[in-house]
């Protein structure tokens, strides 16, 4: 792919147009260089912050007509490189376009700019009362337009759906800088071509998200927590789907492997949970919702329902510090792994109730290919996030064989009914594997859908495919 280097006048332009907020200090440039998929990084040759739809649709149509590319930037919190400038070019962060813009409580809608934390706009629909579930482990630190680009799950996304189901309407600035709105700020609508749910998810591939309307629904206020030792890793993902059959929706199923739990607790530094050497994993369940008496009903069912597995003590969450522990033990797996190891991240995805069977195909390929995992991730969803790690492979084994070994395991995925990835997105480092998901007739029409938007490639090349 050949775009235009960055020159002398094109910086000149940028800087133009928005000041210091375009720049070409290397601090920056190291900055976003990278998200947070394993240990890659690629400079981009500046970086540019607009702080509104024109100044993106400016910075468009001129990268657009000088065919310069544009990668765009969250909070770089990504798992799939898809925030990484590929072919350097333009860093083209959303930071400064973070404001809510307003809080309709007679819709139960919020509208708002992509550089929002996630988190931070949770928090200001829960002082009215609103809900905004969507919940990726890093909501503390992501941006929502990262979330809309990449349709983002997290532990809520078992009762509430995910980012896609929320999001009605959209603001996006074309490839060639036009600005549309996707669709309307209603509940349904069956008006023409969906274009607002082909932006969720394109991962910055055909257009900037400039604003974002967003549905709420009425807060919980109240839940329980349980924490469940099992005996056998595949037992543990058998239960899962035991308990929706019994009729419950918990709001949260999550799934620890044993070293899942040790590692973060070490990373942590926190021992508060004691896992005995028969421990071989665990799963955090939730429910919640507006009546304790209810809830504590569903406890009593699901509880029903693990006395026909092996489990150990199961510990109940007794006040909001422990809930506030078991939650961030859980949200900090993934940190603790990257903290510990060379690895490589898979975010497969299959029906609920092949779970066990996706399990034991990890660890057989692992045994194949010499590699030790750690399995955990959105149970309930039957999202299992697998952390490949390089342990004593050799670098030749990490950097020929395991894409070999991960071809394999995907295509055990695809049989069994699922996909390449829940919530992570294909960005750069899944792109490879694309053909074990779609046939070539699919394939085409995604390409023929990016170039239709984007006939010259320039917005975030070389993602999702080459
Ligand atoms: C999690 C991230 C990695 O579930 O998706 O922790
Ligand atoms: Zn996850």
């Amino acid at each position: 792919m050949k775009f235009t280097t960055i020159s002398e006048e094109h910086i000149y332009f940028f800087s133009e147009l928005i000041g210091d907020r375009c720049s070409i200090n290397s601090n920056d440039l190291i900055k976003y260089s990278h998200d947070e998929t394993e240990d890659l990084s690629i400079l981009p040759s500046v970086v540019l912050k607009p702080e509104s739809t024109e100044e993106v649709s400016k910075i468009m149509r001129y990268c657009h007509s000088n065919k310069i590319c544009v990668t765009p930037s969250g909070a770089r919190t990504g798992l799939s490189g898809g925030a990484i400038p590929l072919f350097g070019g333009v860093a083209l962060s959303l930071e400064k376009m973070g404001k809510i813009i307003s809080i309709d409580e007679n819709n139960l809608q919020v509208t708002t700019e992509p550089g929002v934390i996630t988190q931070v706009l949770q928090e200001a629909v829960k002082e009215k009362g609103l809900f905004y579930p969507p919940d990726p482990a890093s909501k503390g630190s992501c941006f929502i337009g990262g979330n809309v680009s990449e349709n983002s799950g997290g532990p809520k996304a078992v009762k509430y759906g995910v980012t896609s189901d929320y999001v009605l309407n959209l603001e996006v600035v074309l490839p060639r800088g036009e600005i549309i709105w996707t669709g309307a700020n209603v509940l349904k609508n069956a008006t023409g071509y969906n274009l607002t749910q082909l932006m969720v998810g394109s991962e910055g591939t055909l257009g900037i998200i400039t604003k974002i309307v967003l549905r709420l629904i009425p807060h919980p206020t109240t839940d329980l927590l349980l924490l469940v030792p099992f005996f056998s890793a595949e037992k543990a993902c058998e239960a899962v789907s035991s308990i929706f059959k019994e009729g419950i929706t918990p709001s949260g199923l999550e799934f620890m492997e044993r070293d899942a739990l040790i590692w973060t607790q070490d990373f942590l530094k926190d021992n508060s949970i004691d896992i005995a050497d028969n421990h071989q994993a665990h799963l955090l369940i939730e429910v919640d919702g507006f009546n304790s008496e209810v809830l504590m009903e569903e406890c009593t069912k699901i509880m029903t329902v693990l006395e026909t597995y092996e489990t150990g003590e199961i510990l109940f969450a007794e006040s909001q510090a422990q809930k506030d522990t078991l939650w961030k033990l859980r949200r900090s797996v993934g940190e603790a792994v990257k903290a510990n190891s060379v690895y490589k991240e898979e975010d497969t995805v299959v029906p609920r109730y092949q779970l066990p069977q996706l399990l034991s195909h990890v660890k057989r390929i692992g045994e194949e290919f010499g590699f030790k995992s750690i399995c955990y991730g959105h149970a309930g969803d039957g999202n299992l996030h697998i952390n490949i790690l390089k342990g004593e492979l050799t670098n030749d084994q990490w950097d020929n064989e395991i894409s070999k070994a991960i071809r394999l395991l995907f295509e055990e995925v695809v049989k069994l009914g699922g996909t390449l990835s829940g919530e992570h997105g294909i960005g750069l480092v899944q792109k490879q594997y694309m053909d074990i998901a779609f046939d070539s007739m699919t394939l085409q029409l995604m390409k023929s859908i990016k170039h239709l938007f984007d006939e010259k490639g320039i917005l975030n090349p070389g993602k999702i495919f080459d």
